[in-house]
């Protein structure tokens, strides 16, 4: 599966995101690369630390080309997207099978969720519904009125599915890549905890991915 990891907001957990569902993915025996499209290039060094493939490709055009390559020689492909929805997002969302997309529970994340909405709704008018796309509330605090009210906002969203796995913003998470690691692979109670959320969400994500 073709996956690519978008948002508009920066530091909603995208590259967090990428990196976790390709190492999940490589756990479940698949042959897995990560397509960096962000300069930061965060998700392609801590790639490196984990041993695992990824390349870095910021051109729209070569992304086009590449993703649809890279299909052919990996059984998971994940995309992870920069905070600016320019051609390079486009070329991600004309390439890719699902879009995810991680929303924080705050006012101003869920209104600039509207762009990465719109954009996503143009590749699927374009594609006849392709790319599939979930959401999933990121980085969350338990039990507070914002999450109550941003799943209520969220769950309406126009060719998305909202996802009921969500990711809680936990210190293990943050901790992960200066650790050269990910939650899957961290010892402790908080690290298998935030491993737990990952597994229920990358699940559920690729059920729906699949789905016709
Ligand atoms: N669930 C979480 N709990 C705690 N910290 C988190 C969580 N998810 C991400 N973070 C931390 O938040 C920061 C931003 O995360 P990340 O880099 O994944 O976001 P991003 O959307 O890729 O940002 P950018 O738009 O800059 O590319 C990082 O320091 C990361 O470690
Ligand atoms: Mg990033």
């Amino acid at each position: 599966m073709l996956i690519g990891i978008l948002n508009r907001k920066g530091g909603c957990g995208k590259s967090t995101t990428a990196v976790h569902l390709a190492y999940w993915l490589s756990r479940q025996k698949q042959r897995v690369i990560l397509v960096d499209s962000d300069g930061q290039m965060s998700s392609s060094q801590w790639l490196d630390k984990l041993k695992m493939p990824s390349v870095v490709i910021n051109d729209p055009d070569d992304l086009f080309d590449q993703i649809g390559k890279l299909a052919e020689e990996y059984d998971s492909v994940v995309v992870d997207s920069p905070s600016v929805l320019g051609e390079p997002a486009k070329s991600v969302l004309l390439s890719v099978d699902l879009a995810i997309v991680p929303v924080q529970p705050s006012n101003l994340d869920l209104l600039s969720a509207k762009d990465i909405v719109r954009l996503v709704n143009q590749a699927q008018k374009i594609r006849g519904g392709t790319p599939k796309a979930a959401m999933f509330l990121s980085r969350a605090s338990r039990g507070t009125v914002l999450l109550r009210e941003a799943r209520e906002a969220l769950s309406q969203t126009q060719g998305f599915t909202l996802l009921e796995s969500m990711v809680y913003q936990r210190q293990a998470i943050a901790d992960a890549p200066g650790q050269a690691a990910t939650v899957f692979s961290m010892s402790g109670e908080a690290a298998s905890s935030a491993a737990k959320d990952y597994d229920a969400l990358f699940k559920e994500a690729m059920r729906y991915g699949k789905t016709k």
